[in-house]
């Protein structure tokens, strides 16, 4: 099923020493007891990659990055290919984020040439999109969120939309605590859905992983997983406590 559950946690810019990351990695793996029912994936700091590979090795749980270049190599100091991750066994990668754009320069544009790239190398895009307060108050929500989409899948094909997932996080709702109600996140989630079959068909809509993230939590996991258009979360604060993402990777419906 493309739309099987899916559990993504995003470190962020923490747990980035290779022995931190194993540690945590082995206490969610002890908590899960391999009882999870969604897919599992963690986006991890590039410099615990390797280590999260080898700890994951033979087991379900999969590898993101958090970013990647959109160039294969070349003359860009401090940057990260996305061939390499490709090589090394990455199978994910998170683009778009709301904080790459706030503060690293994101664009649209160049989000959509990293999902160019993603697709290149067989990796597989987690492209990130939400509105913040103010434009949700403005009522700019599908305006801001519809161009963001587009943005992103300009000349992407649609053999290519398959490898895609999409995550909806309100800005207004990252870091938070405040969550998006069910209704409000699915509301926009397929929102994403309809804007996907404008652009491709109902087809490859109906089969797009589309994740809620802001504030995702154990207590509200599975409300939010139980939606319609909401195939899972993509989880921040929440996915550095192996007891708390251990139960959201248990919400599917
Ligand atoms: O990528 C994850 C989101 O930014 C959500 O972060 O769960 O800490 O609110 P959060």
């Amino acid at each position: 099923n493309p739309r099987t559950i899916m559990a993504a946690g995003n470190w962020k810019m923490n747990q980035g020493v290779p022995k931190q990351a194993e540690k945590l990695i082995g206490d969610l793996q002890a908590e899960l007891k391999g009882e999870e029912n969604s897919e599992v994936v963690l986006g991890v700091p590039f410099t615990a990659l390797a280590k999260a590979l080898d700890t994951v090795a033979g087991t379900d749980i999969r590898i993101a990055a958090q970013n990647c270049h959109f160039a294969d190599k070349g003359a860009y100091t401090g940057e990260v290919s996305p061939e390499w991750l490709a090589r090394m066994g990455v199978k994910y990668v998170i683009l778009g984020h709301s904080e790459r754009r706030e503060y690293f320069a994101e664009t649209d544009e160049t989000v959509n040439q990293k999902i160019k790239a993603c697709r290149h190398w067989g990796l597989r895009p987690i492209l990130c999109c939400g509105e913040t307060l103010a434009e949700r108050e403005a009522q700019q929500t599908f305006t801001k969120i519809g161009h963001q989409i587009k943005a992103a899948l300009a000349g992407v094909p649609e053999s290519d939309l398959h490898f895609l997932t999409v995550a909806y996080e309100p800005i207004w709702a990252i870091g938070t605590g405040k969550t998006a109600t069910d209704a409000q996140a699915e509301e926009v989630c397929a929102f994403i859905r309809d804007e996907v079959a404008k652009l491709y068909s109902r087809e490859t809509a109906d089969n797009l992983r589309i994740l809620y993230g802001g504030s995702v939590n154990a207590a509200n996991a599975a409300g939010l997983f139980g939606q319609k258009d909401i195939d899972g979360g993509l989880v921040g604060g929440a996915s550095l406590k192996a007891a708390d993402f251990a139960v959201i990777a248990k919400s599917a419906k």
